[in-house]
């Protein structure tokens, strides 16, 4: 039980928030996105674009459950990993999972369309997926708002987690 999983949309900050929960707490941090980038050597959009999004859901369980292991760590996952109630279980039995709650409006304003992220397509498919995940997210234990400033929500996630 002893990581800090971090979900929520694209844009909800959890890289952000993840790095500074972790000095704030003492703790390691670790980026899912990052970490399935620098081990097979590719960006998110060439596995996406070569092998196509199952397989990198599959890499995603694998990495995320491989990393499941280490302790005391907060760990950030992509917007998507938490959908899968496989990795929602290895989340569960290995750590607290907080969702950081931000509204559509600001995932807009914050998300650049850089090609960064393959499922930050059109507005209104990325509206649908905002609104289909929603109801996936809120399984999380601990809920905060993350339109305040990274501090704050810090803040919230440490007195929310006192609370357990
Ligand atoms: C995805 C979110 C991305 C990344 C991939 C798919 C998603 O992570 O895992 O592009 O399906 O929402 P961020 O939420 O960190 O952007």
């Amino acid at each position: 039980m002893s990581n800090i999983y971090l979900v929520g949309f694209m844009g909800a900050g959890k890289s952000t928030i993840g790095r500074s929960l972790a000095r704030r707490l003492k703790r390691r941090f670790i980026d899912l996105d990052r970490e399935i980038v620098r081990g097979e050597h590719r960006s998110i959009t060439e596995i996406f674009e070569e092998f196509g999004e199952p397989h990198f859901r599959t890499l995603e369980t694998e990495y995320l459950t491989r990393l499941s292991t280490t302790e005391n760590a907060v760990i950030a996952l992509g917007g998507g990993a938490f959908m899968d109630p496989a990795n929602r279980a290895v989340a569960e039995q290995s750590g607290v999972t907080v969702w950081l709650k931000v509204s559509f409006a600001t995932v807009v304003t914050r998300v650049k369309m850089d090609g960064t992220r393959p499922r930050f397509g059109n507005k209104a498919d990325v509206e649908r997926l905002f609104n289909d995940r929603e109801d996936v997210y809120r399984l999380a234990r601990i809920h905060v708002s993350a339109e305040e400033s990274p501090n704050t929500v810090v803040d919230q996630i440490v007195g929310a987690m006192r609370t357990l």
